[in-house]
């Protein structure tokens, strides 16, 4: 499914609604969130409604799909930490409510978080944003489809992104994150991909209408029977 929704603003409180109609939804299992700069105002416009209106949080799981690895518990460069102050403390949610990869440290890491994940009943919904090369969680261009989580290699862009955005000295730059790999991604009841802004309208379109395939890990989500892409209007102007 393709949603395409005139402005940011109004993908945000769409996204924000879909969000918590899936948490409230009875049953097991997690949600899985994304952060960045796509997802951010969406956990803010959930938080937003939150506090207008409360809503019974006690049967939400929350994880998420990446971390880098070796940043310095707290650090809002962390994806677990900006996790905790967009959604878990809004949310009043209480510390086994959210399930985050800076809990698992070592070499076997990544196994532990996903084998953490099922047992807790899987993904319910897996939020995603998506990168300009197509990239979603750590799973960059060439990520064998095939893969359940593990420590991604970090690319150049990323490190720049973590020094741009929070000053992350390059020398402790970590060269490393756990991400859930795409096998683990489709394996979630639900994906939702939110996508905004021009510079990503060309991979959008490759990842829709194109052939499925390594260089656009993205493009892996053909292959599952419900993903809801919610696009803004220069997002989705090259479909
Ligand atoms: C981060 C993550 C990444 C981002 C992607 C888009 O947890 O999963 O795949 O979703 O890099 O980031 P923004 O939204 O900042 O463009």
């Amino acid at each position: 499914m393709i949603s395409v929704y005139n402005t940011p603003h109004e993908l945000h409180i769409a996204a924000a609604w879909l969000w918590i109609r899936a948490a409230l939804k009875e049953g097991d299992g997690l949600m899985g969130v994304a952060t960045g700069a796509t997802t951010t105002p969406i956990h803010q416009m959930v938080a937003r409604i939150y506090a207008a209106a409360p809503f019974d949080t006690r049967a939400i799981q929350l994880c998420a799909v990446d971390d880098y690895a070796g940043i310095a518990p707290g650090h809002i460069a962390s994806c677990s930490e900006r996790v905790r102050r967009q959604l878990v403390n809004p949310l009043g949610l209480e510390e086994d409510q959210a399930l985050l990869p800076d809990g698992f440290t070592g070499q076997d890491a990544p196994r532990r978080y996903e084998t953490e994940i099922n047992q807790r009943g899987g993904l319910r919904l897996q939020m995603l944003g998506l990168g300009e090369d197509g990239h979603i969680g750590f799973n960059y261009p060439g990520t064998p489809m095939g893969s359940g989580a593990y420590l991604a290699q970090l690319p150049q862009s990323t490190k720049d992104t973590l020094h741009r955005l929070y000053g992350l000295p390059m020398d402790q730059m970590p060269s490393h994150g756990l991400t859930l790999g795409i096998r683990s991604i489709l394996m979630s009841e639900r994906i939702v991909i939110a996508v905004t802004g021009p510079r990503k309208a060309a991979i959008v379109r490759e990842a829709i209408l194109g052939p499925v395939n390594e260089q656009v890990p993205a493009s892996a989500l053909q292959l599952h029977r419900d993903v809801a892409w919610l696009l803004d209007k220069e997002a989705a102007s090259k479909l």
